[in-house]
């Protein structure tokens, strides 16, 4: 045993796994062994979903089952419903899908039940409802009438439905995919390792995922998205990019959305959501976004030698497609669940309490004076 302490767990492996990895030798993240940009262009969301799930790529009658479950399991409960409408409007919405979590733990039949059977039943049912309480505060707070679900339509085509109550052209549809694709998994992140140590007490998978989303929420993790786009909102204008930057580096601040723990030279997930940004851009006739991309990007490598990181790319393309800038990092959790589920159940396939060591620096031992005295 060693005294040395690894602040942030920084370099320290405490576990295995075999839902993905960062390969050197294609410098790319993998899931199952695949590299995301090839799934990014071959796949779908829920193709991608089942493979984190279930360890490899399904074939037609794998993903028609897959798909069949997911639809079919999207509504929510009347009383679900019912407390999302009645949640404070101000309340954040990460705050609300943690909570919708949350109580999906008690209404669901099998709680308690946690074999692997189980929990696989379960990891499905908060993948397909968690878009339903999502978009349901969507238009909740804005005086809106929720919209139910539509079992014809794909993962991501229903959640645009639910909404705005229309599903927009198919390369918008395919870019918010491809969004989920690259946030669905990323190995021992903050949030992934959250569900796993929550995991490794035999606590429950709604419980894992309710404390992974609270995880997820900081900005130095998911809430980076948002971060970005209220900094895009800042600067205003391209003309002003450049300056903008400069200071905010002189004054030590943090640039959102740039550098990352693992990638040190720049984020394998950026390229594809990038050129499906600049796709979305191109539809919406964006004049400015894309071009304060470009001026921050190039000089944050040439100044910092920091590359952006996948939240500078999905921040301004969940922007460009409509939606509030606090509804980006819940965005984020409808896609992690089956990352988080995949590793929950990884964990508890092969568990070990996770129970690390601290090296103690208060006060020295002493004697407790009764109240009168102190
Ligand atoms: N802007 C300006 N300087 C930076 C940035 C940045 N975004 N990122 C790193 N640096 C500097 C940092 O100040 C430090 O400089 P120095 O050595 O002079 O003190 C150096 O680079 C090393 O940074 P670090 O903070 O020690 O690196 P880390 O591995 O601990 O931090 C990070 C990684 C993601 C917390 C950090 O890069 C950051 O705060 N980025 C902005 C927030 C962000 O975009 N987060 C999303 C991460 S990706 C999504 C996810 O996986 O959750």
């Amino acid at each position: 045993m060693t005294d040395e302490i690894k602040k942030g767990l920084l370099g320290i492996v405490v576990d295995e796994t075999t839902v993905s990895q960062v390969m050197p030798e294609i410098n790319s993240l993998t899931y199952r062994g695949y590299a995301v940009q090839d799934l990014c262009e071959k796949c779908s969301f829920e193709e991608v979903a089942y493979l984190i799930l279930n360890g490899n790529l399904p074939n037609s009658i794998q993903l028609n089952k897959f798909m069949k479950e997911e639809r079919t399991n999207r509504n929510i409960t009347i009383n679900l419903r019912e407390i999302i409408t009645h949640v404070p409007k101000k309340a954040h919405p990460m705050d609300v899908v943690r909570t919708v979590v949350s109580v999906m733990g008690l209404e669901d039949k099998e709680t308690v039940d946690n074999s692997p059977e189980a929990n696989m039943r379960k990891a499905m049912r908060i993948l397909a409802k968690t878009p339903t309480a999502l978009a349901a505060f969507f238009r909740a707070r804005k005086g809106k009438k929720i919209i139910k679900p539509k079992n014809k339509l794909s993962f991501s085509e229903n959640f645009f439905y639910m909404c705005f109550g229309k599903v927009p052209q198919k390369e918008i549809v395919k870019a918010f995919d491809v969004s989920l694709i690259l946030y669905a998994e990323h190995s021992f992140n903050v949030s992934t390792f959250t569900a796993r140590t929550i995991t490794s007490s035999l606590s429950d998978i709604h419980g894992a995922i309710t404390g992974a989303i609270a995880s997820l929420k900081g900005p130095l993790h998911g809430g980076a998205n948002e971060e970005v786009m209220n900094m895009i909102k800042k600067i205003k204008t391209p003309n002003k990019a450049k300056n903008w930057l400069i200071d905010t580096l002189n004054k030590k601040q943090v640039v959102m959305g740039f550098g990352h723990r693992v990638y040190k030279s720049g984020d394998s997930r950026v390229p594809s959501m990038k050129k499906y940004f600049l796709k979305v851009a191109k539809i919406k006739k964006d004049k400015k976004l894309h071009k304060i991309y470009d001026i921050l990007e190039k000089e944050m490598i040439e100044r910092k030698n920091i590359y952006p990181n996948l939240d500078f790319p999905t921040g301004p393309t969940y922007h460009l497609m409509g939606f509030d800038t606090d509804f980006f990092t819940p965005i984020f959790v409808i896609s992690r669940i089956t990352g988080w589920s995949a590793h929950i159940m990884e964990q508890y396939a092969s568990n070990k309490l996770i129970r690390p060591l601290s090296k103690y620096k208060g006060s020295k031992h002493r004697k407790v004076m009764l109240l009168n005295n102190r």
